[in-house]
């Protein structure tokens, strides 16, 4: 069995960031399973299947094929690295990510990621769902405000238009379905070591990761 450390956490938390950071550190494997839904989300876009009929969407989420080549991500043979990151592709992606059979077509997926000498799995219900037997469990938060203004300014950065306003309201509704859905809704697991990171800099977040991970691998390099 490998090992997996898990790391959830509302949108812009800096999740993601972390995970790669973590795994980087001790040359295991990454999974973003946000990507997941961010893929499925695209490909609903594209069939012309309706958001509203389930049994449509997890047949789509049983077929597509998806591709990961370093930093680029493929959905069905395209490159789609950059098509998944809008805000639009997020909203799509938490729609689809409430529907049970979805969840459930993509359980044994993410599960097959989870190879020695280990996995960081990035997500909303890595630890309580897909790896509940996960070593080490890590719940990345940080308030709305603070995560709208993250995004807010990756989003100037590329030069695009944004309203710190919208983005605001855009996060609280997505952390609203992420949260209240009934299957898997986004929580800290059991066991997990909570990080507010609103007055926190990514360093300093990676330190408090790193030293519960020592603790649990004491036998591992980092
Ligand atoms: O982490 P992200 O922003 O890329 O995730 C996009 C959406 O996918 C998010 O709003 C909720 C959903 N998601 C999920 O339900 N479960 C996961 N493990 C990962 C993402």
């Amino acid at each position: 069995m490998a090992r997996v450390i898990t790391v959830d956490g509302p949108s812009g938390s800096g999740k993601g960031t972390l995970a790669r950071l973590v795994a980087g550190r001790l040359g295991w494997h990454c999974l973003d399973s946000g990507a997941l839904y961010r893929l499925l989300g695209l490909a609903v876009e594209r069939s012309g299947i309706g958001f509203d009929d389930p049994e449509g969407v997890a047949a789509l989420a049983r077929g597509m094929q998806v591709e990961f080549r370093g930093d680029a991500i493929y959905l069905d043979g395209g490159d789609v690295s950059l098509l998944i990151r809008t805000e639009t592709a997020g909203n799509n992606a938490s729609k689809v990510a409430a529907i049970p059979a979805v969840r459930e077509a993509l359980l044994q997926w993410q599960r097959d990621y989870a190879r020695p000498p280990g996995l960081v799995a990035d997500g909303r219900d890595m630890g309580s769902v897909v790896f509940p037997a996960a070593e080490v469990k890590i719940f990345l938060d940080a308030s709305a405000g603070e995560r709208a203004n993250r995004r807010y300014k990756q989003l100037k950065e590329k030069g695009l238009d944004a309203k710190l306003s919208d983005l605001i309201a855009e996060i609280e509704e997505r952390d609203a379905r992420d949260r209240n859905r009934s299957v898997a809704p986004l929580m800290a697991p059991d066991g997990a070591l909570v990080v507010d990171s609103t007055a926190l800099s990514i360093t300093e977040v990676l330190d408090l990761v790193l030293e519960r991970v020592r603790g649990a691998f004491p036998d591992t390099a980092i």
